[in-house]
């Protein structure tokens, strides 16, 4: 039955290009997961946009000598670009700098002060008296009290992933001055997030206990059984939504109380241009809501941001958060700052057309229950071995075999053996694997199930060994072709969510493209998509080997660049 799905994928922020650490923990699965649902006849609204605010922001526009705005445009258009080439199907990328997000975010702050859900409490917060301004956050560098790391931020240590207390930070510093900070008073909301904790304790850990991705709901609890206290969602900044009540000049909203709030925004954006009522997809009790993530997101997006949502009261929870792990390179934690990391618009200038490359390598090898690493000779044994050995092979032999016998057209499938069907039952049996890994958020089992019908029709093919039999048995050759023809027609339709750029071109090789029934639910409903007699186009190489040159080129890039 189809059913109404808003996907998100978290905001990127906008300090810098997009690497495969994000595509592989949020964007390729949540893509995949979209495309999915909406092949299968459902009505998915897929939501990003730029995270433009926040500390990191503003300090690298210091830096720069830029303001905060030149810098945000300037990534902004760079990610969205790299997004859009690498095939992911946002429905819609806006932007927390846009009117329409400042007016959302002001919006859900004075409605959660008229119901009471804040408290104004005032503290003593680190300054810097050079700078004459507060230090929030990663304004704020120390000594990180539970693991030592001297370089860990005043919000939360990146070494341990601890989030801690500004106070509890040793030998704490500017991070713009390196100047040791003095106190100064200052009053911000807090957010009640104590009077949320029954509420998210039957939510969680009753009612998703055994749904959720176990790394989730182990963070969850682990937050839940410490006791959630009061959480300041204000800051004096000058970069951010300004906080939208009187006398609160040189205060903004807190970038993760305003980020989250990005995805409805977002999704008013998309209604008004095409026409569409938003509040379906966030206030009908009926839709699922999906944030996709990575794990240093978990608690806004499980514990916070449900908790605004709970106490705004008329917005849905979200049904499912799949939090990912972190991908490494090359055996190295993915670094922006040491430059450790592949980045797709390099990506897409180095290897044009090989999207799909990457799209499949992320899936198979995704960080989905622990972290995972990224090597460049895996992608070119996994291009090498799988893409061009297995699935471009069997496609383009089925294909030229077509052509060469039957002048491209589609033989009659004459009586099938129990071979053939034994044939049809596998795959069957894959195609349902791999709808019930998508369902659940198995993305790499649901990608090498792909594949497998691949490889299950290569062994049709060499087990039948259709070439050799043409001349004396030329009607059973029809039906192995033709039962190879299914195949490719499945493979079609179902590698669609995991390399859109190859479906395409399969589809147009099988000469099915403006077909209306080439549905992942038609498959289901019907025996065979393809007809007899129907005239297909002409072989087209699917994917192309990769040289070890152009491997090594990569890793001296990368070696280089350190
Ligand atoms: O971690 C990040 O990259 C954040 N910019 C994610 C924000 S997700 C959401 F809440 F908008
Ligand atoms: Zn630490």
């Amino acid at each position: 039955m189809s059913k109404t799905y808003t996907i998100t994928a978290a905001l990127p922020y906008t300090n810098g290009p997009i690497h495969i650490g994000h595509l592989a923990g949020v964007y390729v699965p949540a893509d995949i997961y979209a495309r999915y649902l909406r092949i299968m006849g459902n009505d998915v609204v897929y939501i990003c946009g730029s995270d433009e605010h926040g500390v990191p922001i503003t300090i690298k526009a210091k830096k720069e000598n830029k303001t905060p705005q030149e810098i945000v445009d300037r990534y902004h258009q760079n990610i969205k670009n790299s997004f859009s080439e690498f095939g992911i199907s946002f429905d819609n990328y806006s932007r927390t700098s846009a009117k329409i997000h400042h007016d959302t975010a002001s919006e859900f702050f004075l409605k959660l002060l008229e119901k009471n859900s804040f408290e104004e409490l005032t503290s003593e917060q680190f300054y810097d008296e050079e700078e004459e301004q507060f230090l929030p956050d990663r304004f704020l560098i120390g000594t990180c009290p539970k693991c030592g790391f001297e370089e860990s931020y005043g919000d939360q240590c990146e070494k341990c992933g601890t989030s801690h207390n500004p106070r509890d930070l040793i030998n704490p510093r500017s991070s713009i001055t390196g100047n040791k900070p003095s106190l100064r008073t200052t009053k911000h909301w807090y957010l009640k997030l104590d009077k949320f904790q029954g509420f998210l304790e039957k939510w969680i850990l009753e009612d998703n206990k055994g749904v959720w991705k176990s790394n989730v709901y182990g963070q969850c609890k682990s937050w839940l059984d410490d006791g959630l206290k009061p959480r300041a969602v204000t800051r004096d900044l000058d970069w951010g939504v300004p906080v939208p009540v009187k006398d609160s000049n040189g205060k903004v909203l807190y970038v993760w109380f305003d980020a989250p709030i990005g995805y409805i925004s977002s999704t008013k954006e998309w209604a008004i241009d095409n026409k569409q009522n938003w509040e379906k997809y966030w206030k009908d009790d009926n839709t699922e809501l999906i944030h996709f993530i990575g794990k240093d997101n978990i608690v806004f997006h499980c514990i916070i941001f449900p908790a605004m949502l709970k106490a705004h009261g008329d917005f849905i929870i979200p049904k499912n958060v799949p939090a990912n792990e972190f991908l490494n390179l090359e055996g190295s934690k993915i670094s922006t700052s040491k430059n450790w990391a592949v980045w797709l618009p390099e990506f897409l200038n180095d290897f044009p057309g090989k999207q799909d490359v990457l799209r499949y390598v992320l899936t198979i090898n995704a960080p989905e229950n622990k972290d995972n690493d990224f090597t460049w000779k895996d992608f070119q044994n996994r291009n090498n071995g799988e893409l061009v050995a297995i699935l471009g092979n069997f496609i383009n032999r089925v294909v030229v075999l077509t052509k060469k016998y039957y002048e491209s057209y589609i033989p009659a499938n004459n009586e099938l053996l129990d071979k053939d069907k034994n044939v049809l039952d596998l795959v069957n049996h894959s195609i349902n694997k791999v709808e019930e890994s998508l369902s659940n958020f198995k993305f790499r089992d649901a990608c090498s199930e792909f594949m497998n019908i691949a490889r299950i029709g290569n062994k049709y093919l060499a087990d039948e060994e259709p070439w050799k039999i043409i001349k004396e048995n030329p009607e059973r050759v029809k039906t192995v072709i033709f039962i190879s023809l299914h195949i490719s027609s499945v493979l079609a339709i179902v590698s669609e969510p995991f390399i859109p750029f190859t479906s395409k071109k399969i589809k147009n090789i099988l000469n099915f493209k403006d077909e209306i029934n080439w549905t992942w639910e038609g498959l289901k409903k019907k025996d065979f998509l393809i007809n007899e007699n129907h005239k297909i186009n002409e072989p087209e190489l699917l994917f192309n080997r990769i040289e070890d040159s152009e491997i090594q080129l990569q890793i001296d890039k990368l070696h280089k660049k350190n």
